[in-house]
């Protein structure tokens, strides 16, 4: 099973020689007496922003938080209101979690924001409630996932890496420099689910790391509040007095120690990198730094995931931005927050969502006939075609793989956000499917003991690297080194995810007519792969800079072959861009608001 990681380890660029390390002997005696071991799925969960309000009373009135007055409030939420979550919706959504997924998954990434917003004068928030919604949480979570220990005490079966929100302190957006309050709180709060070995360090910076396949697979939770440019404590990612360049920092040495030890490493975080035009979530030196991190260790990162815009959507780097050295001047911007304000909200979403499209058709465009992304074989080898054609069209083909850095369009890189378990539009939940060939006999987390930490060598060598002054740019992958998962189908690749949603007008009139609630469950919204109209080959980023130059429909021809497999015809006629005529925008576009605006709110976006 080391085969296909020796590659990997001897490409890095260190000089420590992974074939000699003890890694190998431990993990080989693991193996040997693993024999009723558990075994991987290939699957794993992504939930986020629950905000749970205590407060919420069925029959209220919207316009009133959901907490007084007449009104519409259903049992399980008021969709496309700016009400928060009643606690039927967090009961529904576990109990379908632990009917649906519970023994189907490996892993929850879990991104954030479980209490309710601040919007009650009231009600206003309180610390102590504040803990209490998160606690909330964290005892659905055990009590699904959960096993007891000799003690009586719970402890997770599957590793579940929790991640700070704006909304997961007081005042909301408001974090310091750690170790501060709120470190400490929830700190113990979340303690059954961070690592022993990494405490300290989230007692410190309120971000760490767990590796959730023991050797393989690590989840690195970043700590998005101080990149986030609406944290008035702190300052952006580039001077040493910033716990946004000490985050950095760390994540070059954690990422550099996977590279040696062949292992990869997905990062999740609550706010995320949004930029488009003039509008940003994050402090753009921030930006920059994520960006060529995620640039220099494309060999290592598998892919990343978010949450807090309640926005379904995808956004792609482009590491020719990256300036770091003559960072420019400071932009104007306007923020991207999700704010209670509904009527701003959809309209500010639109410009958002138009602007990646305006943005995404500027990418470069495959010469016709090349199928990219979706088909991806294609560009490493066409030979049956005619040799005439061949050079001309070789040409083309040459110069546009130039342009996206390669067959693999290693130039970009993707950042998914999920929407949430708020009923912002409709609750969703996104299971992703990733790629487990050669892992049959990994050791899982379960296994591997109440230990998962490194051996003595590793902690030294993390210890070194720590200790070396930074150099700027991080090292890239080694020439020889093929490429990472993000990027080619390989063991670990994220291959697709299904976005489950629940549609609570259709359970609500149920509900109504039958005098009782119809059976709550969340049903498949879409499915990347297996979609119509989305039809990804898998997860890499080929696939996504194909899907997104069929949503920006600056290839009509590629984007009608896709969207009618489904009924088997191959349209090829050349049809104006436009919001109704490209299908893909429009499901995208759907997609964004999980199915909750009608045609009459997104005919005209465009
Ligand atoms: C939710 O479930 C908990 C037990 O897990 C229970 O104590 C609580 O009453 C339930 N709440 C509602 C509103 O059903
Ligand atoms: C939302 O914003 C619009 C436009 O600024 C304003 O007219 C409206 O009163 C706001 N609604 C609420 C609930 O604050
Ligand atoms: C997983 O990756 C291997 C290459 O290492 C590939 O052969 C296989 O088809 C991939 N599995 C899936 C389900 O895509
Ligand atoms: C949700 O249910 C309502 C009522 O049955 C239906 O009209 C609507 O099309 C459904 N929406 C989605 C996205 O499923």
């Amino acid at each position: 099973m080391w085969t296909f990681l020796l590659p990997f380890a001897i490409a890095a660029a260190s000089p420590v020689v992974v074939q000699q390390s003890p890694q190998q002997e431990v993990l080989g005696e693991l193996e040997i007496n693993g024999s009723s071991a558990s075994k991987l799925h290939g699957r794993f969960l992504h939930i986020t922003d629950i905000h749970l309000d205590p407060f919420y009373e069925p029959g209220t009135s919207p316009r009133k938080s959901c907490h007084r007055g007449k009104g519409a409030a259903g049992l399980l939420g008021a969709p496309g209101e700016g009400c928060d979550s009643p606690e039927t919706l967090l009961n529904q959504t576990f109990d379908w979690i632990e009917r649906n997924l519970r023994d189907e998954i490996d892993f929850i990434v879990w991104t954030g924001d479980s209490p309710r917003h601040d919007n009650d004068e009231r009600h206003p928030r309180t610390e102590k409630q504040i803990e209490e919604l998160n606690q909330a949480v964290v005892d659905k979570f055990l009590e699904v996932f959960g096993k007891k220990k000799d003690g009586g005490q719970y402890k997770p079966a599957i590793p579940i890496v929790p991640n700070i929100g704006n909304n997961d302190v007081m005042p909301h957006n408001i974090f310091e420099k750690g170790p501060n309050k709120w470190t400490r709180k929830l700190g113990k709060i979340w303690r059954p689910f961070i690592p022993e070995e990494q405490r300290h360090t989230f007692l410190q910076w309120g971000w760490f790391c767990t590796e959730v396949i023991p050797r393989k697979l690590a989840v690195v939770s970043l700590n998005t509040m101080y990149f986030y440019d609406s944290n008035a404590a702190v300052d952006g990612c580039a001077s040493p007095s910033e716990p946004g360049y000490h985050h950095f920092e760390w994540l070059r040495v954690q990422l550099q120690l996977m590279r040696e030890r062949g292992m990869k490493a997905i990062l999740i975080g609550h706010v995320p990198p949004a930029r488009s035009g003039k509008r940003r979530n994050w402090d753009e030196s921030c930006w920059q730094k994520y960006t060529l991190w995620l640039h220099q260790y494309r060999d290592v990162v598998v892919g990343s995931m978010y949450g807090h815009m309640n926005l379904d959507h995808f956004i792609i780097q482009d590491s020719r931005e990256v300036t770091i050295g003559e960072v420019p001047e400071e932009m104007p911007i306007s923020r991207l927050d999700d704010d209670l304000n509904q009527t701003i909200t959809v309209q500010s979403k639109f410009s958002y969502l138009s602007n990646l499209r305006k943005e995404w058709a500027r990418l470069p465009s495959p010469p016709p006939g090349l199928k990219f992304g979706s088909n991806s074989e294609d560009l490493e080898g066409e030979k049956k075609k005619k040799k005439k054609k061949k050079k001309k069209k070789k040409n083309k083909k040459k110069q546009f793989l130039k342009k996206i850095g390669g067959p693999f369009a290693e130039r970009y890189s993707v950042s998914l956000v999920s929407p949430s378990v708020l009923p912002r539009y409709y609750p969703t939940l996104r299971v992703f499917e990733y790629n487990i060939t050669g892992l049959e006999h990994a050791v899982t987390w379960a296994d591997s003991g109440p230990h998962v930490s490194m051996d003595s060598a590793w902690i030294q060598r993390e210890a070194d690297l720590s200790k070396k002054k930074p150099s700027g740019i991080p090292s890239p992958p080694s020439k020889s080194a093929p490429p990472g998962p993000a990027y080619s189908n390989q063991p670990l690749t994220l291959l697709n995810y299904v976005q489950y949603y629940a549609n609570l007008t259709q359970i609500e009139t149920g509900a109504n007519q039958n005098d009782k609630p119809s059976a709550f469950e969340y049903d498949v919204e879409y499915h990347t792969h297996q979609d119509g109209i989305y039809h990804m080959r898998d997860l890499t980023m080929p696939s996504f800079f194909d899907l997104a130059t069929r949503i920006a429909g600056n290839n009509p021809e590629v984007t009608y072959e896709h969207a009618d497999v489904k009924k088997g015809k191959k349209k090829k006629k050349k049809k104006k861009k436009g919001s109704k005529d490209n299908k893909v925008w429009r499901a995208f576009l759907e997609r964004a608001f999980v199915g909750f605006l009608n045609d009459d709110n997104l005919d005209g976006v465009e």
